[in-house]
């Protein structure tokens, strides 16, 4: 039987994941500004969710969690998810139209690539909206020009990211990770966290370090090698401009937590745990007043999940 125009789904929503760097490795600016990278992403179940329905115009609203500050997000102009849909647009020659919920749940400004994630739930969502039908390759083609982190948003996973940190490849992984995550209520700059790096190591050398013992870590599947190879080059910029980032790192680690790392470039510092319920305490204690913590919004994640997927239509 074939469907009836009408029968057809007309609102679809796309679901996309943060992400943490399991190692984070940086070299010297390139001539473009930019830092080769060489890191190994890994997708954890903290999701923002993008709805888009018909209309004759163009608008996006976006939803935050009480404990997020709704005044970090970008003006509209600015905002990723319309840059997703000019790019997809000018791609097929057809009018950008659409109206687009954001309800977000990865922390904004974070170092855990919540706009990035938004622009590849974007894409997804507004491909089938549109009917476009874009092939997997024009996809990571537009997401790598919206930013660094937007084709690994696409894939999810646990994964290697070289270049700019746009050319991605799927990496073993044979663990199922525990982190706790502590945003910050206050987000941080990317640019500035890469322009402190250059100001700190003024000889970084032009190839990234390499990545070879956390591969092989990811590939074991046991939480404490993991937590031994974890590495992040923007740290300790992160940590220069934000020391108190340090005292939390030290305050997670005296919880118990195998091992605490800023999340790309910050703020939001994550804590890899050895189980469920190793997170569940470790989280319980960041988030008590009376065990030193006092963290209002402290997350529990798994990884590694899916990257960007449609959840729902109707
Ligand atoms: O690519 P994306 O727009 O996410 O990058 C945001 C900013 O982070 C860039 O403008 C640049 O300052 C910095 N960056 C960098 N090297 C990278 C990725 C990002 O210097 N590999």
């Amino acid at each position: 039987m074939t469907a009836r125009f009408e029968d057809l789904p007309a609102q679809f929503t796309v679901r996309a994941p943060a992400k943490i760097n399991l190692h984070l490795g940086v070299g010297a600016p390139r001539e473009d500004g930019y830092h080769p990278l060489l890191t190994v992403y890994q997708a954890v179940g903290l999701h923002d969710d993008v709805t888009v329905r018909p209309a004759p115009d163009w608008s996006v609203e976006v939803a935050v969690p009480d404990w997020m500050d709704a005044g970090q997000l970008p003006r509209l102009e600015d905002n990723i998810v319309t840059r997703a849909a000019d790019l997809l647009a000018a791609h097929h020659g057809v009018p950008r139209a659409g109206a687009v919920d954001v309800v977000k749940a990865i922390p904004v400004a974070g170092g855990m690539a919540g706009g990035s994630a938004d622009a590849a739930a974007a894409l997804v969502a507004l491909d089938r909206l549109w009917g476009t039908g874009t092939t997997d390759e024009d996809l990571l083609r537009i997401a790598a020009e919206l930013g660094s982190d937007v084709p690994f948003a696409l894939i999810g996973g646990s994964a290697l990211g070289t270049g700019r940190g746009e050319l991605v490849q799927r990496v073993e992984d044979a663990g199922t990770w525990w982190w706790v995550a502590v945003p910050s209520d206050r987000g941080l700059s990317t640019p500035q966290v890469y322009r402190h790096f250059d100001e700190l190591s003024p000889h970084a050398p032009a190839q990234p370090p390499p990545a070879d013992d956390l591969i092989a870590a990811l590939a074991s599947g046991v939480p404490e090698a993991l937590a031994a190879a974890l590495h992040n080059d923007l740290q300790e910029p992160a940590i220069a401009l934000r020391p108190e980032l340090g005292d939390l790192l030290d305050r997670g680690e005296a919880a118990g937590a195998l091992r605490g790392l800023i999340s790309g470039s910050g703020p939001t510092c994550v804590f890899l745990c050895s189980s469920p319920d190793h997170a569940r305490e470790v989280a319980a204690t960041l988030a008590d007043p009376d065990g030193g913590g006092d963290h209002p919004t402290v997350l529990v994640a798994n990884g590694a999940v899916s990257g960007a997927h449609l959840v729902e239509y109707a």
